[in-house]
Parts: structure tokens; sequence; C-alpha cells
């Protein structure tokens, strides 16, 4: 089964797991985050399965969607998990995950932040620069703590995806240029606190050929083989994440293809990968209801109560979710479906075939587990959304919708 198959149209109507989605619009609320357990851990083993032959350490990458209920869910699954950020660590903390199962990515790591990964003992931090090898360096000095090193390299492949979410060209932020790499390995060698213990890359997320992958792993295997020539006892590549799912439709990577190439190239490393979008994305969807339809020079305008606050990606990358009714009895139109937000670029489809709905009707924007509720906002003084596990025949909210109360928080009066 594919995420998609836990959203089927049964008995009349979108359910997820059995469960119609109108019951838990009308208990929850809308707009609401719609999480299909079963769907989580399927998606997780089919990757895990896929690389059998490499037995890969899979990391999940906390920033696709850092419910705690979620990563509970991947924790119980055998997942590892990949952060960016002291808050992502605290989450991890707080559910009680393996530090030796944990990776901690990023391009800009705070002395705090470097401080509360050598406190927890990680698996591998992975480092982006010189500056930042530097600091890191200093600061296990200080607290007398060995620090298991990755060096993030930018290995300079077009991973054919959007703009924003390509990072693997020499353009790009991320990473550190193969020819500086004796640099880093210099201070390494300095730096008796430091254990360089893998080289890895992270090319682009949403990445549906696999040939990027391929190119940019080649690269990485023959800069590990010079860096275990000149002594260092490399002990794993971390190949990232990026593997892309489908929207609409789309064929994803072939995962048979990579680990047949990994089993080949990377022999001899053990293998860390660091999935996001791939575990969570197809396993939610966002739940929203129809305020009013409307009419501009014959453009149909759905207006819905979800926004751009609650799903970002249409907004910012132009990406494009299916929109599917949930009584499926609805023709199809081409029109926008936009929110009560004060910006233009408000819209969760534009120019979509979607269902031709009315006030009162829900409608599910699908393939919304990934960067949804995480990239939400509170811009117009919006609630953020709830969330919802289905698991089985029973489900719970596992993210209360933000009050009014929320809202203000944090911000004293004189
Ligand atoms: C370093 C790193 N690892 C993993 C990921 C997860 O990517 P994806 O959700 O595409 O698998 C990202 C996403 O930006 C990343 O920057």
């Amino acid at each position: 089964m594919t995420g998609f198959d836990a959203f089927l149209h049964d008995g009349g109507e979108l359910t997820c797991e059995g469960t119609p989605l109108s019951r838990i619009a009308r208990q929850a609320g809308t707009p609401s985050y719609v999480y299909s357990r079963r769907a989580i851990r399927d998606s997780y083993h089919r990757l895990k399965d896929a690389f059998a032959r490499v037995d890969p350490l899979i990391c999940y990458s906390l920033k696709a969607n850092d419910n705690l209920s979620l990563l509970r869910v991947l924790q119980e699954e055998g997942s590892g998990f990949d952060v960016v950020s002291g808050g992502e660590l605290f989450r991890l903390q707080r559910i009680g995950a393996d530090p030796r199962r944990i990776v901690f990515s990023g391009v800009g790591k705070t002395v705090q932040e470097m401080e509360m990964a050598l406190e927890w003992g990680l698996f591998s931090i992975n480092v982006e620069s010189r500056q930042e090898l530097e600091t890191l360096a200093r600061v296990s000095r200080r607290m007398g703590r060995e620090a298991r090193v990755a060096v993030r390299i930018n290995p300079d492949v077009d991973a054919g995806t959007h703009p924003y979410i390509a990072t693997g060209l020499h353009q790009h932020k991320f990473g550190v240029e193969t020819d500086q790499i004796d640099d880093l390995l210099e201070i390494i060698e300095n730096s008796p606190e430091i254990r360089l213990v893998g080289l890895g890359y992270h090319i682009g997320s949403q990445i549906l050929d696999v040939q990027p992958f391929l190119d940019a792993f080649e690269r990485l295997r023959e800069g590990a083989d010079r860096i275990r020539d000149r002594g260092f006892p490399l002990e794993h590549l971390d190949l990232g994440g990026g593997l892309g799912i489908s929207y609409q439709g789309e064929t994803g990577p072939d995962l048979q293809r990579y680990a047949g190439a990994l089993a080949q190239t990377g022999e001899g490393y053990r293998i860390v990968m660091e999935p996001g979008r791939y575990l969570v994305g197809n396993a939610g969807v966002l739940l929203t209801r129809v305020l009013y339809r409307k009419t501009n020079r014959g453009k149909v305008f759905l207006v819905v109560d979800a926004a751009m606050t609650d799903l970002l990606r249409p907004s910012l990358y132009g990406a494009r979710h299916q929109i599917l009714p949930v009584r499926p009895d609805r023709s199809w139109i081409t029109a926008d479906v936009v929110g009560p937000v004060c910006e233009s670029g408000d819209f969760l489809a534009r120019g979509q075939r979607v269902p031709d709905a009315h006030p009162g009707d829900l409608l599910a924007v699908m393939s919304a587990g990934a960067y949804g509720f995480v990239l939400s906002s509170n811009y117009n003084s919006r609630r953020r959304a709830a969330e919802v596990l289905v698991d089985g025949d029973e489900w719970r909210e596992i993210r209360v919708r933000e009050s009014f109360e929320d809202l203000v928080r944090g911000e004293p009066l004189p």
C-alpha cells in the first residue's frame, strides 16, 4: 500500500483508515491535519525493505513534521532521527529517543545547540563549514566531550527540483566544497576531541529522478576513500533526504536502482539516510471547509477556512496538491481554492481541477503530511490548526487547535 491508500472513498465519503473524515471534522473542527498511522508505518517499512541490502540507519528528518506523536510512531518502528535545531532535539528528548540514532544537520548551529548535542552524545554532528568545525572543537574541548563529526559536502549536482528546495549546487549555502576538505582535515588532525566518523550530502528535496543521487553518491564515495587513505577511519556515508513522492500521480525515484548502486559502490561503509517527506508526506491531509463560492469575471474562487498560514507550499513553491471532495458526489471545475488571509498569494490551488464545492462542503488537500503544519504561522492572528492521528478505528487529537489566549501568550502589557 502507498500512503495515499490510507485515504479512500468508502461508503459514500472520504475516509482515513476507514474513519469518515466528516466525523473527524465534526469533532475536531476545521482546518485540521489528519494523519494515518498505518500509512507512516507502511512508508517506513517500504523504504527499509527497498534498501534491505545495505541495511541503512534511517534517520527521519523532523523538519518535515515534528509532532511528538508522529515521532513516537516512527520511534516504535525503529527509526532514528535527523534534527536541525535545539528545539527539534528537545522534542526528541521528550519522547526519550536514543541519541546514538540521531544526526544533527544544519548550516548554522549555535554554541548552545552544540552543547546540547555533545551533552547528549549524538551519533553524528554534521558540520558544513570550517568556522563551524572550529567552534565545535572549542566547545567540545571546554566540555571535555568527544564530538562525532560528519562533514557535509556540496557535491555540485543538479537535483532537478524546485530552486527553493535544491541544495546541492555550488551557488547554495549548504555543505563544504570538496576542495576545502583538506582544510577541515587539518583542523581535525589537530583536535583530539573531534572524531571524524562520516561524510555526507543532501542535494535537495522532492527529487523524482534517481540519477542525481547516483552522481552525488559516486562523488561522496570517492571523497570518502581519499579521506580514509589519509588515515581517518571514516565509518559512514550520509545520503541526506530528498526522496520524492507522488503529489499528482508522479512516479518516485527508482529505489531498487539506488539501493543496487549503494550495495555496489558503498561497500565498506555504513549507510545513513535522512528521509522526511517520503515517510510522512502522503500520510496526511489538510481537512478544510468551504466558506464561500464566488465568481469574478467568470473565474471561480472557493474560499475555504484553511489558508497559506496552514499550508504554505502552494504559495511558497507553487506546489500543487490534489484536492478531493469528502463527499464524492460533486462535479469538477477549474477554480482557485483560496484562504481568508489578506494576500493574493494566499491560495491552496490555482487554476486547478477541483471539486465544484459549495459552502459547508468539506475538502481534503492531499499529500499534506510533510512541510504542512510545520510551516504554519499565526499571520493575521490566525490560530494554528488541530492535528489528528488515526490508528485503525480509533483517532485522537495529537495537537489541540490554538486558542485566542494562545495567540497573546508571551505578550505582557505594561
Ligand atoms: C540535511 C537534510 N536532511 C534531510 C532533509 C529531508 O528532506 P526530505 O524531506 O526531502 O527527505 C532535509 C530537507 O531539507 C535536509 O536539509
